[in-house]
């Protein structure tokens, strides 16, 4: 068989939106983003939503699908910005400007139409289409974010005559730009603005999608109150295991390799509902299997394998540097040897086995703990809780390598 040899592509994308002919579940949030904001800006009507949710739950694979569904069928420009490198106002108007170049999601056509216009300000035509020039992009972003909403009318206008209906902006990543006080004003403004046209005056058919985690939606309010009041908020929660299993049969599929239920089965528990995990371990098991077809062992060893490759990513920055003391190491270990299998411990259970200086470090232990989001309370009081299984795993892991050695 010429897949053992020749595996091609893995369906999973660990560090990528999902792409639209693999995404899953979320029908109900979906389902609210249409009727209540992109159905109401193909009407006519401004609306702004955020998206919350923490860390690789897919926020940003939402935003983008429901970009890709809202341009295909009610015709809004999608445009798509991350402010990841965002510091300054100015650089949120390059950001939106690069996005505003590489828009046409789904209909590359309009995308096209918009380059050809823009490229006189920030590009140059070449036998590859356009393009673009980083110094131009930044000289124009002050303008663009000075005079967003003409600078989106302007660009919605070039397309117009193909039917657009109106733009859908996305702003993700603001965990940085939150920070700046300047930032909510400008979101309220824009808001504001385009709510106070004059009478008669059209006003721009716009849904402004911000991403984020809950924690940066509170900053916002913080520096200008009644911008909290201006989105419609939409949370992303965990997968379900039908979603997941939807998924794997689909992502498998796809590159026809088959997976059996025992398989799924494991793959499913440890991932979850976590969107990301579930990419990491999937993509684990497609290279590790072997005959195009993934069994127990095949999960089991993923499994593992992911566990390291999770753990050293995203365990290890945030969970043992910033655990530097001794105590604090030795009590974690402490917790990783308890049964690997159980998601949940007893404090008291917990502080039979420490020593003197642990036992008083253990309730600083705990809190910082459950400020990561390693561990939150458990139902019960002195019960706590992993939150992630695969970090769970994880830990007891390492605890085995430590006391071995
Ligand atoms: N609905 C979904 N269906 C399938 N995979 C998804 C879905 N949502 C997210 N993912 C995957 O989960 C991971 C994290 O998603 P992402 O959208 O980047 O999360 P966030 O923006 O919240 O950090 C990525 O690997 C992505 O491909
Ligand atoms: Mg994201």
């Amino acid at each position: 068989m010429n897949q053992i040899e020749n595996k091609g592509r893995s369906p999973f994308y660990p560090d990528q939106p999902v792409p639209a002919e693999l995404f899953v579940g979320r029908a109900q949030q979906i389902d609210r983003i249409q009727k209540q904001a992109v159905g109401q800006v193909a009407a006519g009507k401004p609306v702004n939503v955020f998206i919350e949710g923490e860390y690789g739950i897919g926020k940003t694979s939402i935003a983008r699908f429901t970009q890709w569904l809202a341009e295909r069928d009610q015709k809004l420009l999608g445009i798509y910005a991350t402010l990841e490198r965002a510091d300054s106002m100015d650089d949120v108007g390059t950001a939106v400007l690069e996005g505003t170049l590489r828009t046409g999601v789904y209909d590359p056509g309009l995308g096209d139409k918009i380059r050809n216009v823009l490229a006189k300000y920030v590009g140059r035509q070449t036998l590859f289409g356009v393009t673009l020039h980083a110094e131009a992009l930044k000289t124009e972003g002050p303008r663009v974010a000075a005079g967003l909403l003409p600078f989106l009318g302007e660009t919605l206008m070039i397309v117009k005559d193909q039917g657009v209906r109106g733009v859908f902006l996305v702003l993700d990543e603001i965990n940085g730009i939150a920070g700046n006080p300047k930032f909510a004003p400008f979101l309220k403004g824009l808001s504001d603005l385009n709510a106070a046209v004059a009478p008669g005056q059209p006003v721009l058919p716009l849904l402004l999608m911000l991403v984020g985690v809950e924690e940066r939606r509170r900053e916002l309010a913080t520096h200008h109150p009644s911008v909290a009041g201006i989105f419609d908020v939409v949370r992303i929660e965990r997968l379900s295991e039908q979603e997941m299993t939807e998924f794997y049969k689909n992502a498998f599929g796809s590159v026809h390799v088959e997976v059996d239920a025992a398989a799924l089965d494991t793959l499913t528990y440890y991932a979850a509902g976590f969107p990301r995990i579930m990419h990491v371990l999937g993509n684990a098991a497609f290279w590790l299997d072997r005959d195009g077809r993934v069994d127990r062992q095949d999960a089991v060893a993923a499994v593992m394998a992911a566990a390291e490759q999770v753990g050293s990513r995203y365990v290890d920055k945030q969970v043992y540097q910033a655990l530097r003391s001794r105590d604090y190491q030795s009590i974690l270990r402490k917790i990783g040897q308890l049964a690997p299998g159980t998601m949940t411990f007893n404090k008291k259970d917990v502080e039979k086995g420490l020593t003197d200086t642990e036992k008083r470090r253990f309730n600083n232990f705990l809190q910082k703990m459950k400020r990561l989001k390693v561990l939150r309370s458990g139902d019960v009081k002195g019960e706590y809780e992993f939150t992630m299984r695969m970090v769970r795993l994880y830990i007891w892991l390492r605890s085995q390598r430590e006391t071995k050695s």
